[in-house]
């Protein structure tokens, strides 16, 4: 069994008088995709505003290898190598296409603002190599004909790849996707579990994903964990929880 990258336990998330969160447990081991499924308002999302810094948790702990994570800001959690999309795609959208991957890359850069005003030779040489990765990445997704096209401006199924793209490029451990395949077609979603198979096996990135789409979900999942009003109801291999009398019970109200 292979080691766990990520562990939450005693995850908790209180919003006034909403347990939007309660009492939710899991880990992510290394290379593993571990999808969490549930009902519309479960808390899939809240787990994933906690983990990912954009939240403090009420109660918990989150730790990333063997470093706590908990409470830290988004940009910090990143640098522990984990990174995220989001549910509605946010992308800079009058930025083009190979500038959002640019932009990522700052973050992660080494060289900072002086070596950039003075445009030292180190400056140049980082600047030439985040391009360089960045349309390696368009290549990747076959989005690199729309380098220079405005963001905003792509079919939506390509901005989803580009938010990947995005993630992928600060070369992370665990990639987290808020519900990937919204809005995509059958054709987009199979190709969407190609990509998930793929960056898994050649880029050895564990997969954390919220998903509605259970064909996806089932199709692309080592473990599964299934959450109702906020709370851990069961995990399990994907043919475990398939057949599970109270997720059946959840998704179809008895
Ligand atoms: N910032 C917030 N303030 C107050 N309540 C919130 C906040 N974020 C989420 N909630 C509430 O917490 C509950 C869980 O929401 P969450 O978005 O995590 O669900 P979800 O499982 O992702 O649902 P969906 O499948 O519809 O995306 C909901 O009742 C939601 O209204
Ligand atoms: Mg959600």
């Amino acid at each position: 069994m292979s080691e766990a990258l990520l562990t939450v336990s005693g995850l908790t998330m209180r919003f006034g008088g909403l347990l939007a969160v309660d009492q939710v447990e899991f880990e992510v081991r290394k290379n593993e995709v571990f999808a969490i499924i549930g009902p519309n308002g479960a808390g899939k999302t809240t787990v994933f505003n906690c983990v990912g810094g954009f939240y403090k948790p009420t109660t918990g702990a989150i730790v990333m290898g063997n470093k706590p994570i908990t409470g830290l800001p988004s940009h910090k959690v990143a640098r522990h190598g984990l990174v995220r999309t989001f549910q509605n795609v946010r992308l800079f959208k009058n930025l083009t296409v190979l500038e959002n991957l640019l932009v990522a890359q700052h973050t992660h850069m080494e060289t900072g603002l002086l070596q950039g005003l003075l445009k030292l030779p180190s400056f140049r040489h980082s600047e030439a190599n985040a391009k360089k990765q960045a349309v390696q990445w368009l290549d990747f997704m076959g989005i690199r004909e729309y380098a220079n096209r405005e963001a905003g401006n792509l079919a939506y199924g390509h901005q989803r790849r580009l938010e990947i793209a995005r993630c992928m490029i600060t070369q992370p451990r665990l990639l987290m996707l808020d519900e990937p395949a919204a809005g995509l077609n059958p054709q987009e979603k199979r190709e969407l579990q190609a990509l998930i198979d793929q960056l898994r096996r050649e880029y050895g990135v564990a997969v954390l994903l919220i998903e509605h789409d259970m064909s996806l979900v089932m199709g692309v999942s080592d473990r599964i964990l299934v959450m109702e009003h906020g709370k851990p109801i069961i995990t399990g291999l994907p043919q475990e929880v398939r057949t599970d009398p109270r997720v059946i019970k959840a998704y179809l109200g008895e």
